[in-house]
Protein backbone atom coordinates (compact mmCIF):
# COMPACT_ATOMS: atom_id res chain seq x y z
CA UNK A 1 0.00 0.00 0.00
CA UNK A 2 0.75 3.61 -0.81
CA UNK A 3 0.94 6.31 1.47
CA UNK A 4 -1.10 9.93 1.27
CA UNK A 5 -4.29 10.72 1.47
CA UNK A 6 -6.68 10.54 -1.42
CA UNK A 7 -9.86 12.81 -1.91
CA UNK A 8 -11.95 12.68 -4.82
CA UNK A 9 -15.88 14.42 -5.31
CA UNK A 10 -18.40 13.45 -8.03
CA UNK A 11 -21.86 15.34 -8.04
CA UNK A 12 -24.90 13.49 -7.58
CA UNK A 13 -25.85 13.65 -11.32
CA UNK A 14 -28.32 10.30 -11.16
CA UNK A 15 -26.74 7.28 -12.89
CA UNK A 16 -23.21 7.54 -14.36
CA UNK A 17 -22.65 7.26 -17.83
CA UNK A 18 -19.83 4.52 -19.70
CA UNK A 19 -17.57 7.80 -19.51
CA UNK A 20 -18.17 8.91 -16.12
CA UNK A 21 -17.62 4.80 -15.57
CA UNK A 22 -14.16 4.91 -17.71
CA UNK A 23 -12.54 8.36 -17.25
CA UNK A 24 -13.38 8.11 -13.65
CA UNK A 25 -14.82 5.29 -11.36
CA UNK A 26 -13.39 2.79 -12.70
CA UNK A 27 -9.84 4.38 -11.68
CA UNK A 28 -11.49 5.07 -8.51
CA UNK A 29 -11.57 1.44 -7.44
CA UNK A 30 -8.09 0.75 -8.57
CA UNK A 31 -7.07 3.78 -6.13
CA UNK A 32 -9.37 2.42 -3.38
CA UNK A 33 -7.19 -0.63 -3.38
CA UNK A 34 -3.88 1.04 -3.55
CA UNK A 35 -4.02 3.61 -0.86
CA UNK A 36 -4.54 3.22 2.55
CA UNK A 37 -6.68 6.22 3.49
CA UNK A 38 -8.60 7.17 0.42
CA UNK A 39 -12.21 9.22 0.98
CA UNK A 40 -15.28 9.65 -1.82
CA UNK A 41 -17.84 11.88 -1.53
CA UNK A 42 -20.78 12.83 -3.74
CA UNK A 43 -20.55 16.82 -3.76
CA UNK A 44 -24.16 17.64 -3.17
CA UNK A 45 -23.05 21.46 -2.52
CA UNK A 46 -21.45 21.25 -5.86
CA UNK A 47 -24.71 20.55 -7.38
CA UNK A 48 -26.98 23.63 -6.45
CA UNK A 49 -25.11 25.45 -8.02
CA UNK A 50 -27.04 25.10 -10.81
CA UNK A 51 -30.89 25.55 -11.18
CA UNK A 52 -31.75 21.84 -9.18
CA UNK A 53 -35.19 20.25 -7.89
CA UNK A 54 -34.85 19.05 -4.37
CA UNK A 55 -36.85 15.83 -5.20
CA UNK A 56 -34.63 15.06 -8.13
CA UNK A 57 -31.31 16.07 -5.80
CA UNK A 58 -32.30 13.53 -2.83
CA UNK A 59 -33.07 10.41 -5.83
CA UNK A 60 -29.78 11.50 -7.33
CA UNK A 61 -27.99 11.10 -4.47
CA UNK A 62 -29.23 7.67 -3.98
CA UNK A 63 -28.35 7.01 -7.22
CA UNK A 64 -24.81 7.80 -7.20
CA UNK A 65 -24.22 6.11 -3.93
CA UNK A 66 -26.01 2.95 -5.47
CA UNK A 67 -24.00 3.35 -8.89
CA UNK A 68 -20.57 3.75 -6.94
CA UNK A 69 -21.19 0.87 -4.29
CA UNK A 70 -22.28 -1.31 -7.58
CA UNK A 71 -18.99 -0.17 -9.51
CA UNK A 72 -16.83 -1.63 -6.66
CA UNK A 73 -16.95 1.33 -4.45
CA UNK A 74 -16.11 -0.65 -0.90
CA UNK A 75 -17.16 1.38 2.17
CA UNK A 76 -15.25 -0.67 4.56
CA UNK A 77 -11.61 0.63 2.58
CA UNK A 78 -13.08 4.18 1.21
CA UNK A 79 -15.27 6.57 2.96
CA UNK A 80 -17.74 7.25 1.17
CA UNK A 81 -19.82 10.30 2.33
CA UNK A 82 -22.09 12.84 1.27
CA UNK A 83 -20.36 16.31 1.40
CA UNK A 84 -23.22 18.35 2.88
CA UNK A 85 -23.75 16.21 5.87
CA UNK A 86 -20.01 17.65 7.07
CA UNK A 87 -20.71 20.91 7.40
CA UNK A 88 -16.90 21.71 8.06
CA UNK A 89 -16.94 21.58 4.37
CA UNK A 90 -19.04 24.89 4.08
CA UNK A 91 -17.49 26.33 6.78
CA UNK A 92 -13.70 25.76 5.38
CA UNK A 93 -14.65 27.14 1.81
CA UNK A 94 -15.70 30.34 3.54
CA UNK A 95 -12.32 31.08 4.94
CA UNK A 96 -10.82 29.94 2.34
CA UNK A 97 -12.81 32.37 -0.01
CA UNK A 98 -11.79 35.47 2.40
CA UNK A 99 -8.01 34.15 0.61
CA UNK A 100 -9.61 34.43 -2.77
CA UNK A 101 -9.24 37.23 -4.86
CA UNK A 102 -11.67 37.81 -7.52
CA UNK A 103 -9.75 37.92 -10.61
CA UNK A 104 -7.89 34.52 -9.49
CA UNK A 105 -11.49 32.85 -10.01
CA UNK A 106 -12.53 34.69 -12.83
CA UNK A 107 -10.43 32.60 -14.98
CA UNK A 108 -11.65 29.13 -14.06
CA UNK A 109 -12.50 27.12 -16.45
CA UNK A 110 -16.13 26.01 -14.35
CA UNK A 111 -16.92 29.59 -14.25
CA UNK A 112 -15.81 30.52 -18.30
CA UNK A 113 -18.06 27.97 -18.75
CA UNK A 114 -21.42 27.44 -17.01
CA UNK A 115 -21.72 31.54 -16.27
CA UNK A 116 -21.74 32.05 -20.46
CA UNK A 117 -24.68 29.44 -20.38
CA UNK A 118 -26.74 31.81 -18.36
CA UNK A 119 -25.30 34.64 -18.85
CA UNK A 120 -24.94 35.19 -15.77
CA UNK A 121 -24.01 32.47 -12.80
CA UNK A 122 -24.90 32.60 -8.94
CA UNK A 123 -22.13 33.45 -6.23
CA UNK A 124 -22.12 29.82 -5.68
CA UNK A 125 -20.43 28.79 -8.76
CA UNK A 126 -18.41 31.37 -9.08
CA UNK A 127 -17.11 30.09 -5.55
CA UNK A 128 -17.37 26.52 -7.03
CA UNK A 129 -13.49 25.85 -7.22
CA UNK A 130 -12.68 26.92 -3.84
CA UNK A 131 -15.19 24.50 -1.85
CA UNK A 132 -13.39 21.95 -4.38
CA UNK A 133 -10.26 23.40 -2.69
CA UNK A 134 -12.25 22.97 0.77
CA UNK A 135 -13.27 19.32 -0.11
CA UNK A 136 -9.42 18.91 -0.13
CA UNK A 137 -7.47 20.62 2.15
CA UNK A 138 -10.30 19.90 5.11
CA UNK A 139 -8.90 15.81 5.11
CA UNK A 140 -5.34 17.21 4.34
CA UNK A 141 -5.43 15.20 1.01
CA UNK A 142 -1.88 14.75 -0.55
CA UNK A 143 -3.51 13.21 -3.66
CA UNK A 144 -6.65 14.07 -5.92
CA UNK A 145 -7.94 11.98 -8.68
CA UNK A 146 -8.66 14.05 -11.68
CA UNK A 147 -9.42 14.74 -14.99
CA UNK A 148 -7.47 17.13 -16.98
CA UNK A 149 -10.31 19.61 -17.26
CA UNK A 150 -10.20 19.80 -13.57
CA UNK A 151 -6.19 20.37 -13.60
CA UNK A 152 -6.50 24.10 -12.94
CA UNK A 153 -8.77 23.93 -10.13
CA UNK A 154 -6.42 21.84 -8.26
CA UNK A 155 -4.18 24.38 -9.16
CA UNK A 156 -6.09 27.17 -6.71
CA UNK A 157 -6.30 24.22 -3.91
CA UNK A 158 -2.79 24.23 -3.90
CA UNK A 159 -2.24 28.04 -3.97
CA UNK A 160 -4.37 28.00 -1.46
CA UNK A 161 -3.09 25.24 0.49
CA UNK A 162 0.27 27.63 0.12
CA UNK A 163 -1.71 31.03 0.85
CA UNK A 164 -2.92 29.57 4.72
CA UNK A 165 0.44 28.10 5.44
CA UNK A 166 2.22 31.82 4.30
CA UNK A 167 -0.84 33.48 6.54
CA UNK A 168 -1.17 31.12 9.63
CA UNK A 169 1.64 28.82 10.05
CA UNK A 170 1.82 25.21 7.72
CA UNK A 171 -1.25 23.22 8.22
CA UNK A 172 -1.88 21.91 4.79
CA UNK A 173 0.35 19.87 2.66
CA UNK A 174 0.01 21.04 -1.10
CA UNK A 175 -2.42 18.16 -2.55
CA UNK A 176 -1.34 16.57 -6.19
CA UNK A 177 -2.83 15.58 -9.10
CA UNK A 178 -3.22 11.76 -9.05
CA UNK A 179 -3.51 11.40 -13.46
CA UNK A 180 -4.62 8.44 -14.58
CA UNK A 181 -4.13 7.09 -17.91
CA UNK A 182 -7.35 8.53 -19.13
CA UNK A 183 -9.35 7.52 -21.43
CA UNK A 184 -12.04 9.72 -23.43
CA UNK A 185 -15.32 8.23 -24.46
CA UNK A 186 -16.74 9.82 -27.03
CA UNK A 187 -20.85 10.50 -27.81
CA UNK A 188 -21.90 7.69 -30.00
CA UNK A 189 -23.92 10.59 -31.78
CA UNK A 190 -21.18 13.27 -32.22
CA UNK A 191 -17.64 11.36 -31.76
CA UNK A 192 -16.17 14.81 -32.32
CA UNK A 193 -17.47 15.52 -28.74
CA UNK A 194 -17.19 13.68 -25.06
CA UNK A 195 -20.26 11.73 -24.19
CA UNK A 196 -21.44 13.99 -21.19
CA UNK A 197 -24.89 14.01 -19.67
CA UNK A 198 -25.45 17.63 -20.65
CA UNK A 199 -25.99 15.88 -24.43
CA UNK A 200 -29.35 15.59 -25.01
CA UNK A 201 -29.71 13.73 -28.07
CA UNK A 202 -31.61 10.45 -28.48
CA UNK A 203 -28.87 7.59 -28.00
CA UNK A 204 -25.62 9.33 -27.39
CA UNK A 205 -25.21 7.95 -24.06
CA UNK A 206 -25.21 5.28 -22.67
CA UNK A 207 -25.93 4.50 -18.47
CA UNK A 208 -24.49 1.95 -16.61
CA UNK A 209 -27.90 0.69 -15.72
CA UNK A 210 -29.00 0.97 -19.45
CA UNK A 211 -30.58 -2.54 -20.77
CA UNK A 212 -29.08 -4.60 -22.83
CA UNK A 213 -31.74 -3.84 -26.00
CA UNK A 214 -30.98 -0.19 -25.23
CA UNK A 215 -27.32 -1.07 -25.60
CA UNK A 216 -27.66 -2.78 -28.39
CA UNK A 217 -29.40 -0.35 -30.37
CA UNK A 218 -27.38 2.56 -29.42
CA UNK A 219 -24.16 0.86 -30.43
CA UNK A 220 -26.42 -0.05 -33.80
CA UNK A 221 -27.26 3.62 -34.17
CA UNK A 222 -23.75 5.03 -33.45
CA UNK A 223 -22.38 7.10 -36.26
CA UNK A 224 -19.53 5.41 -37.82
CA UNK A 225 -18.02 6.07 -41.67
CA UNK A 226 -18.26 4.45 -45.15
CA UNK A 227 -15.09 2.40 -44.17
CA UNK A 228 -16.37 -1.29 -43.35
CA UNK A 229 -12.61 -2.28 -42.19
CA UNK A 230 -12.14 -1.53 -38.22
CA UNK A 231 -9.24 0.70 -37.84
CA UNK A 232 -7.91 2.47 -34.82
CA UNK A 233 -7.18 6.24 -35.91
CA UNK A 234 -8.92 8.56 -33.11
CA UNK A 235 -7.81 11.60 -35.85
CA UNK A 236 -9.63 10.09 -39.11
CA UNK A 237 -11.78 7.96 -38.17
CA UNK A 238 -13.42 8.93 -34.81
CA UNK A 239 -16.61 7.04 -34.51
CA UNK A 240 -14.87 3.53 -34.72
CA UNK A 241 -12.11 4.24 -32.87
CA UNK A 242 -14.78 5.44 -30.11
CA UNK A 243 -16.12 1.63 -30.56
CA UNK A 244 -12.46 0.34 -30.45
CA UNK A 245 -11.34 2.31 -27.05
CA UNK A 246 -15.26 1.00 -25.56
CA UNK A 247 -14.53 -2.48 -26.60
CA UNK A 248 -11.08 -2.40 -25.16
CA UNK A 249 -11.92 -0.73 -21.76
CA UNK A 250 -14.90 -3.07 -21.42
CA UNK A 251 -13.07 -6.33 -22.38
CA UNK A 252 -10.23 -5.60 -20.44
CA UNK A 253 -7.82 -5.70 -23.33
CA UNK A 254 -5.67 -4.04 -25.50
CA UNK A 255 -6.68 -1.89 -28.27
CA UNK A 256 -4.07 -3.51 -30.82
CA UNK A 257 -6.23 -6.71 -28.89
CA UNK A 258 -9.59 -5.31 -29.96
CA UNK A 259 -8.64 -4.26 -33.08
CA UNK A 260 -7.33 -7.72 -34.13
CA UNK A 261 -10.34 -9.24 -32.99
CA UNK A 262 -12.26 -7.23 -35.39
CA UNK A 263 -10.26 -8.90 -38.30
CA UNK A 264 -12.75 -9.89 -40.85
CA UNK A 265 -15.28 -8.28 -39.84
CA UNK A 266 -17.44 -5.00 -41.01
CA UNK A 267 -18.27 -2.20 -39.16
CA UNK A 268 -21.67 -3.40 -38.09
CA UNK A 269 -20.76 -7.08 -37.26
CA UNK A 270 -18.34 -5.57 -35.05
CA UNK A 271 -20.92 -3.19 -33.49
CA UNK A 272 -22.22 -6.76 -31.64
CA UNK A 273 -19.02 -7.52 -30.84
CA UNK A 274 -18.67 -4.17 -28.75
CA UNK A 275 -22.01 -4.54 -27.32
CA UNK A 276 -21.53 -8.11 -26.12
CA UNK A 277 -18.68 -6.77 -24.66
CA UNK A 278 -20.56 -3.43 -22.91
CA UNK A 279 -23.53 -5.86 -21.70
CA UNK A 280 -21.10 -8.62 -20.05
CA UNK A 281 -19.13 -5.99 -17.96
CA UNK A 282 -22.19 -3.76 -17.44
CA UNK A 283 -24.80 -6.15 -16.38
CA UNK A 284 -24.01 -7.74 -12.97
CA UNK A 285 -24.04 -3.46 -11.96
CA UNK A 286 -27.10 -3.14 -13.69
CA UNK A 287 -28.78 -5.53 -11.41
CA UNK A 288 -26.56 -4.90 -8.54
CA UNK A 289 -28.30 -0.64 -9.15
CA UNK A 290 -31.53 -2.18 -9.32
CA UNK A 291 -31.10 -4.51 -5.54
CA UNK A 292 -29.15 -1.43 -3.70
CA UNK A 293 -31.78 0.94 -5.32
CA UNK A 294 -34.73 -0.61 -3.54
CA UNK A 295 -33.43 -0.22 -0.64
CA UNK A 296 -33.28 3.20 0.06
CA UNK A 297 -32.59 2.81 4.02
CA UNK A 298 -29.70 0.81 3.49
CA UNK A 299 -28.19 3.16 1.43
CA UNK A 300 -28.84 6.26 3.56
CA UNK A 301 -27.06 4.11 6.07
CA UNK A 302 -23.67 3.52 4.27
CA UNK A 303 -23.78 7.37 3.70
CA UNK A 304 -24.59 7.88 7.47
CA UNK A 305 -21.68 5.80 8.52
CA UNK A 306 -19.33 7.35 6.05
CA UNK A 307 -20.75 10.98 7.03
CA UNK A 308 -19.25 9.81 10.58
CA UNK A 309 -16.24 8.66 9.88
CA UNK A 310 -15.72 11.96 7.31
CA UNK A 311 -16.57 13.86 10.14
CA UNK A 312 -13.54 12.27 12.60
CA UNK A 313 -11.27 13.46 9.96
CA UNK A 314 -12.41 16.73 9.35
CA UNK A 315 -13.63 18.35 13.06
CA UNK A 316 -9.90 18.19 14.43
CA UNK A 317 -8.63 20.12 10.76
CA UNK A 318 -11.32 22.47 11.14
CA UNK A 319 -10.59 23.29 14.75
CA UNK A 320 -7.35 23.76 14.00
CA UNK A 321 -7.91 26.17 11.34
CA UNK A 322 -10.34 28.41 13.37
CA UNK A 323 -7.64 28.48 16.08
CA UNK A 324 -5.01 30.06 13.96
CA UNK A 325 -7.75 31.75 12.15
CA UNK A 326 -8.48 33.76 15.73
CA UNK A 327 -11.80 32.51 16.46
P1 LIG B 1 -20.43 15.05 -17.62
O1 LIG B 1 -19.45 15.48 -18.68
O2 LIG B 1 -21.34 13.98 -18.05
O3 LIG B 1 -21.11 16.25 -17.02
P2 LIG B 1 -18.86 15.19 -15.25
O4 LIG B 1 -18.29 16.47 -15.74
O5 LIG B 1 -19.82 15.23 -14.11
O6 LIG B 1 -19.54 14.42 -16.45
O7 LIG B 1 -17.66 14.22 -14.91
C1 LIG B 1 -17.61 13.29 -13.87
C2 LIG B 1 -16.35 12.50 -14.07
O8 LIG B 1 -16.42 11.69 -15.24
C3 LIG B 1 -15.09 13.37 -14.26
O9 LIG B 1 -14.01 12.76 -13.59
C4 LIG B 1 -14.88 13.37 -15.76
O10 LIG B 1 -13.51 13.54 -16.09
C5 LIG B 1 -15.36 11.97 -16.15
N1 LIG B 1 -15.93 11.98 -17.50
C6 LIG B 1 -17.06 12.61 -17.89
N2 LIG B 1 -17.32 12.40 -19.19
C7 LIG B 1 -16.33 11.59 -19.64
C8 LIG B 1 -16.03 10.99 -20.91
N3 LIG B 1 -16.84 11.18 -21.96
N4 LIG B 1 -14.94 10.22 -21.02
C9 LIG B 1 -14.13 10.02 -19.96
N5 LIG B 1 -14.35 10.54 -18.74
C10 LIG B 1 -15.43 11.32 -18.57
NA1 LIG C 1 -19.58 18.32 -16.90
Amino acid sequence: PRGGRVFSGIQPTGVPHLGNYLGALENWVTVQNQYPSVLYSIVDLHSITQPQDPEQLRSNILDMAASLLACGIDPERAILFQQSQVSEHTELSWILGCLTSMPRLRHLPQWKMKSKLKNEGSVGLYMYPILQAADILLYKSTLVPVGEDQVQHLELAQDLARIFNNRYGDLFPEPRALLSSTRKVKSLRDPSAKMSKSDTRAMATIAITDSPDDIALKIRRAITDFTSEVTFDPEMRLGVSNLVTIHAAMAMISVEEAVSQSRGLDTGAYKKLVTEAVVQRLTPIREEIERLRSDPVHLEGVLARGTLRARELAAPVLREVRQRVGF
